[in-house]
């Protein structure tokens, strides 16, 4: 069984072959678990921009290790980790992690000329990984607090959360980002129940959020996207919490579409709605989410397509009439004034560009 704890992680290194990252391909979960190779940074761009990987910080782990590919394929050249740079940061537009892990990478190496190019980006790359597993913790032991007193005032009744997409061990390197206090609730027997929004039309949600609570034993409920605020007004949510792809440096917050929806029905339902998120995914040159977040518009065949398991076979089926035009915004922004909190590893603070400096002081500074 393959469950976020002590010996998961989302992407890592051959053991019998440094030259190979492996990573699970999401797209099969939940009906099969592969793991697939790496072999080149170009690899690494397929697996980012057709989602085998997928939620912001493994996208950003997934980027510092394909630099690390290109610098195994350069033979010293920088032209060519330069162009892989590039290329990797175009692959998916929204997650900031992206961009944070190839700056970070590049940044290494600039500081250490001359050093061993493969071997510094491979320290790097371990380092961005292992750093996110701690950070997931460190969100979820933050996050635990809310459970812990939202069980407090029920007297140990059932804590209800919903959460929208994966922003789950999956889509970090363990532990998750929104899921992370659930499953630290869990350990320490907290009754935690979890809505699972499905999470049209990927279905990160019924597919891998799903998969992932049942994998830990997590009490949890799929449900349509469009549920939620019915839940909301019959008292059936204590907390929403979901992660992010990019958070402004005033607690503006893009994540998968559907989120600012959930987050209206929140505050028409006085149920508090949080956001999960590492500091790495905090675009401090950013003060307005709906204007500078880019929101990536996918492939109309998410939409007019459907994929899962029929019978023994897995397949893909089509339900539209053929024509139909279709539009896919992939994210969508929840401003700052609809989130009660922001559940970072620092702590939890407001959505606001206080909240976020006071937790975060020296990142504040360099911003304004
Ligand atoms: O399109 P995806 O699956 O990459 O979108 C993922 C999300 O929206 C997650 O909620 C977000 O990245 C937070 S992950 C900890």
């Amino acid at each position: 069984m393959q469950k976020p704890g002590k010996n998961f992680r989302t992407i890592w290194l051959a053991p019998d072959n440094p030259a190979i990252v492996q990573i699970i391909d999401q797209r099969r979960l939940p009906h099969e678990f592969i793991v697939a190779d790496l072999k080149s940074y170009r690899d690494g761009v397929r697996a980012i921009a057709d989602m085998q990987v997928r939620g912001a910080p493994l996208i950003g782990g997934t980027a510092a290790w394909s630099l690390y590919l290109a610098a195994l394929e350069s033979d010293g050249n920088r032209e060519h980790i330069g162009k892989a740079a590039e290329e990797l940061a175009a692959s998916r537009p929204t997650a900031v992690n992206l961009q944070w892990a190839l700056a970070r990478m590049l940044t290494a190496v600039s500081e250490q000329e001359g050093a061993e190019l493969v071997a510094v980006f491979r320290r790097e790359a371990e380092a961005i990984c292992d750093e996110d597993v701690e950070i997931s913790l460190g969100i979820g032991r933050h996050g635990l607090t809310l459970l812990e007193a939202i069980a407090r005032r029920k007297n140990g009744a059932r804590v209800n959360v919903l959460t929208h997409c994966n922003a789950g061990a999956l889509a970090t390197i363990n532990w998750g980002t929104a899921t992370a206090p659930i499953y630290l609730a869990h350990e320490a027997g907290i009754d935690i129940h979890v809505w699972v929004d499905e999470t049209r039309p990927r279905n990160q949600g019924s597919q891998l959020t799903a998969w992932e609570l049942q994998q830990s034993g997590v009490p949890h409920t799929l449900i349509v996207d469009n549920a939620g605020g019915h839940l909301m007004q019959h008292g059936m949510v204590d907390i929403c919490i979901t992660g992010t792809d990019r958070t402004t440096r005033n607690g503006d917050v893009a994540n998968k579409i559907g989120t600012y929806l959930k987050a209206l029905a929140a505050h028409d339902n006085d149920v508090p709605f949080y956001v999960a998120l590492p500091s790495t995914t905090i675009d401090w040159e950013s003060s307005d989410g709906l204007q500078d977040i880019p929101i990536e518009q996918r492939d109309p065949r998410e939409v007019t397509h459907i994929w899962g398991r029929n019978g023994e076979r897995l397949q893909e089926i089509v339900t539209v009439a053929a024509g139909t035009p279709v539009s896919n915004y992939a994210f969508d922004v929840t401003p700052a004034r609809l989130v009660t909190g922001l559940i970072t590893e620092a702590g939890i603070c407001e959505a606001s560009a206080a909240g976020l400096a006071g937790l975060f002081p020296e990142h504040a500074r360099i911003a304004s």
